[in-house]
């Protein structure tokens, strides 16, 4: 028999009716009423519900009996004009296929809403809700705008290594990767990696950027866009143990490209799920912040403002605002800062630049100052930190003394610097947290709801 196999999403936008085509998905709901059944059924191609009815005339009517909530089905009919309310197509059933039932006792989902905690228990079973197969949705269409952005700019996408000897951000907060057994006690313990698979210390990356930095040293501009993983112990709404990062990198660019580049980006992905996801950016309007539709609008048309980092801790001296760690000059800024300056002072996004060197990573360029490196981050609404980056130092007598003040091992970085023996540029990059970026535009406000399988301190499921 062939099929006519359409999905629901093509099913609903119809131009016209279509006899003898076939959908697959699962049961949502079902209706029954004297004569005829409705049976609601999703595919997971778009948020919306395909209504299927099935009248006892035919012949799928008998095969009904485990076509219950949960269940996945595969029904053969006509798509019709339906006389219902709220939809222009129904598929008038005709054969009915039940492939897998779904005991109704033990299915996890038949509540109509269930709380965010209760569903990161079942990760496996969530997707299978409104609200989690809109969020999965978007991260694959921004997922797809962030590839088409960096397309459109001339940047090349690479791949970086996730097994890594180096720690990118010097702050220690690696997870170690070995092949030694528990309680394995190295013959020498001067070398205590000797016996290890690679010979010497690995962990997983932190970042990119600085395997970026050579990419970008050769192709010009490049970006990564992969799995990230930090041991970091906060458990924050906006940290997790696993994220994806976008990180681009390009040579020739200063401080100020970069800045604008973080822009752009940010402007352009909130401009794609504008145009793309308009359905479920409208449940999240409408069931988790009702000012998502206002935020995403101005992060795609509106304006992004730019501060100096020593601007910005007067701004937030003179605030009079109580914050819970006070601001400073030389002090890291906390969430609370980062959220009072985009939200209330400047009320959009905002890129504070030129940070004390003391609270950056090695690899930021030393400003003539000598106070201060050329590092932006990009600060929006809600979330506070979206981007983290900087110029980088390209001078290889600076870098050096910046590594040994920091009292690293030179010798562990013989090939980044390398990288400024032969042939250095001016480079500037930056990194984008992915599951950040997916807050910001669905509303949602813990990252364990913006990545399909969280993993966070003392939360890893399976
Ligand atoms: O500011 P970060 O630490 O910068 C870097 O890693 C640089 N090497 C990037 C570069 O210049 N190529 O991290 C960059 C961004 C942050 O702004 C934040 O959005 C996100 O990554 N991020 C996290 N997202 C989720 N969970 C965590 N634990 C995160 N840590 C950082
Ligand atoms: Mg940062």
């Amino acid at each position: 028999m062939s099929k006519k196999i359409i999905r629901v999403a093509d099913a609903l936008t119809a131009e016209s009716a279509m006899s003898g085509i076939t959908v697959r998905g699962w049961v949502r709901t079902r209706r029954d009423a004297k004569g005829f059944s409705f049976l609601e059924v999703n595919d997971g191609s778009c948020l919306a519900n395909l209504q299927v009815i099935v009248d006892e005339a035919s012949p799928a009517y008998w095969e009904l009996g485990e076509a219950q909530n949960g269940a996945s089905v595969e029904v053969k009919g006509d798509l019709v004009e339906s006389p219902g309310q709220g939809q222009k197509w129904e598929l008038k059933g005709q054969e009915l296929k039940v492939w897998g039932a779904a005991d109704q006792e033990s299915y996890p989902l038949q509540k109509k809403r269930h709380s965010d905690e209760f569903l990161r228990s079942i990760a496996h079973l969530r997707p299978r809700t409104n609200k989690f197969g809109a969020a999965f949705r978007i991260r694959s269409e921004v997922a797809f705008a962030v590839h088409q952005f960096f397309k459109n700019f001339g940047f090349f996408y690479v791949h970086t290594p996730i097994l890594t000897g180096s720690d990118a951000e010097g702050a220690g907060e690696m997870f170690r990767v070995t092949t030694l057994p528990q309680g394995y006690n190295p013959p020498n313990p001067a070398e205590p990696y000797a016996e290890d698979f690679f010979g010497r210390e690995s962990n997983l990356t932190v970042s990119g950027q600085l395997e970026g930095e050579a990419m970008a040293m050769a192709l010009g501009r490049i970006y990564t866009f992969g799995p990230t993983f930090r041991a970091e112990n906060s458990n924050t709404a906006r940290h997790a143990a696993e994220f994806w990062m976008i990180e681009p990198e390009a040579a020739f660019f200063e401080l100020e490209d970069n800045m604008a580049l973080g822009e752009n980006l940010t402007r352009a992905v909130a401009w794609h799920v504008l145009e793309n996801c308009a359905e479920d950016l409208d449940l999240f309007n409408k069931f988790v912040d009702t000012e998502l539709l206002d935020r995403v609008r101005q992060l795609a048309t509106g304006e992004y403002h730019r501060v100096a980092y020593r601007d910005a801790i007067d701004i937030l001296v003179k605030s009079g605002k109580k914050f819970e760690y006070p601001a400073s000059f030389g002090l890291d800024m906390q969430t609370e800062h980062e959220r009072f300056l985009a939200e209330e002072y400047f009320k959009g996004p905002v890129t504070v630049y030129n940070y004390p060197k003391a609270i950056k990573a090695f690899y930021m360029r030393a400003n003539d100052d000598g106070e201060t490196v050329a590092a932006m981050d990009l600060l929006v609404p809600r979330i506070g930190e979206l981007i983290g980056g900087s110029q980088r130092e390209e001078r290889l007598d600076r870098l050096e003394g910046r590594i040994r003040e920091l009292g690293q091992n030179i010798d562990d970085y013989w090939w980044y610097l390398d990288l400024r023996r032969f042939g250095s540029a001016p480079h500037s990059g930056f990194g984008m947290g992915f599951e950040r970026l997916l807050m910001l535009l669905t509303g949602i406000a813990n990252i364990r709801d913006v990545i399909p399988f969280p993993r966070t301190p003392n939360s890893l499921e399976f």
